[in-house]
């Protein structure tokens, strides 16, 4: 499964002076992450947005006239988006509350457009399914938005793992969290079943499972036994409204064990809310040498600090520090758009592809069955 990160170093005009083709995008979704995408579309050489949808009446144009959006076309949902611009456009982004991710892009795939689809993937794992199914009939390109793919300490921490220094490797703790990080500030779409599906478990714990897996080359998860809750959604101090509590219906604080193909062990843990600091740093143990990412505070896929590598040599303990590395002037999400934008145009690679994140996917997924059965769950991944 190879990464295909690069290619946000495109640029649109060569040395010889060729142009590349522009892309035409719609963005599904005017909420708060949608303006992101905006802001980096319009940064991106040879790419343009001409279509917005948002299903709440008025959003979209407020949006565009917020952006300097002229002359898009504004539709009332995706299916209309889709609908009048299919032969338009090129692709869309896909900015909407997780239950609408998979038909979304399913319906968009389907029409013979390309997705790039925020985070997570899903809600289901039936769901990923059928999103990894719409990308093979379709033959379109659909990338998931994991921006903290292109952050220069993830890529150097796969590339620690990668280097085989570790060893073998059979134990792997990650995880996440915040204090009081439960996020309402623009409503309720993350805090409600009906709209986010999942909470804490999806929003920010597919950040840290990506780390680990990606890291090391996302082996098949075999059984889950996990646990959620939701007690810190009910207590008005933790919301941005008192009144958020009745529609507070997801958990706020997840954790999982989770067997891993190639006899590894993924112990996993994540809050929106919880009485202490932080509820682990990553720790990735090899039979030759061990690796600590220290947590942060507020956990948003970033890296907190320095990496740590522990080994013995000649039978002395030893600890390495890896400074950590400057980001460039490009930003995550600003890379995350244009590899996209070049993967489309250029017939690349989804940088975040889905075969991986189906993986990612299956464990919250399973977490989310376990803990209802009070049991361990065997995953049951389809081939595609
Ligand atoms: N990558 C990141 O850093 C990051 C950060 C924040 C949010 N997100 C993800 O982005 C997604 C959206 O988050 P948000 O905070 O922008 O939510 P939001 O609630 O502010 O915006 C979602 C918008 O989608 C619209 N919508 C829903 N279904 C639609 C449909 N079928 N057609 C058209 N519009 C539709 C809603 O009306 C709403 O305006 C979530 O899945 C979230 O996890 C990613």
């Amino acid at each position: 499964m190879a990464d295909n990160l690069d290619a946000y170093k495109f640029k649109q005009k060569t040395e010889d002076g060729e142009v590349g083709r522009t892309i035409k995008v719609g963005i599904i979704g005017t909420g708060w992450i949608a303006g992101d995408h905006a802001e980096c579309y319009k940064r991106c050489p040879g790419a343009e947005i001409v279509a917005l949808a948002d299903i709440v009446p008025g959003k979209a144009e407020a949006f565009a006239k917020k952006h300097g959006l002229e002359n898009v076309r504004i539709y009332n949902s995706d299916r209309e988006l889709i609908d009048a611009e299919k032969d338009n456009i090129d692709a869309v982004s896909v900015c909407t509350y997780n239950r609408q991710h998979a038909p979304c892009a399913i319906y968009a795939l389907d029409h013979g457009v390309n997705v790039l689809l925020e985070k997570p993937m899903c809600v289901t794992l039936d769901e990923a399914v059928e999103i990894c199914r719409a990308e093979k009939r379709s033959g379109k390109i659909i990338s998931v938005g994991f921006q903290p793919r292109f952050d220069p300490n993830m890529i150097m921490l796969k590339e620690v793992v990668q280097s085989g220094i570790l060893g073998k490797i059979y134990y792997i703790q990650t995880g996440g969290g915040r204090r009081m990080g439960i996020p309402t500030p623009f409503g309720t779409s993350f805090i409600r079943d009906d709209t986010a599906g999942i909470g804490a478990l999806a929003d920010i714990g597919c950040y840290s499972l990506d780390m680990v897996l990606n890291s090391i080359g996302y082996p098949k998860p075999l059984t889950v036994t996990g646990y959620t809750s939701g007690f810190f959604g009910k207590k008005p101090e933790y919301l941005d409204r008192p009144e958020y509590t009745e529609e507070f219906s997801v958990d706020d604080f997840g954790a999982g064990f989770i067997r891993l193909e190639g006899d590894i062990i993924l112990d996993f843990r994540i809050a929106w809310a919880m009485n202490i600091d932080s509820p682990c740093d990553t720790i990735i143990l090899g039979t030759e040498a061990g690796v600590r990412v220290p947590a942060t505070d507020c956990w948003n896929g970033s890296i907190g600090g320095p990496l740590t590598i522990y080994s013995n040599i000649t039978g002395i303990p030893v600890q390495t520090l890896i400074p950590k590395r400057d980001e460039d002037d490009l930003g995550n999400f600003d890379k995350k758009i244009r590899s996209f934008v070049s993967a489309v145009r250029d017939g690349g690679k989804a940088p975040v592809p889905t075969s991986q994140i189906l993986y990612n996917q299956a464990i919250i997924d399973g977490i989310v069955r376990s803990s209802k059965l009070g049991r361990e769950v065997e995953l049951d991944i389809p081939e595609i």
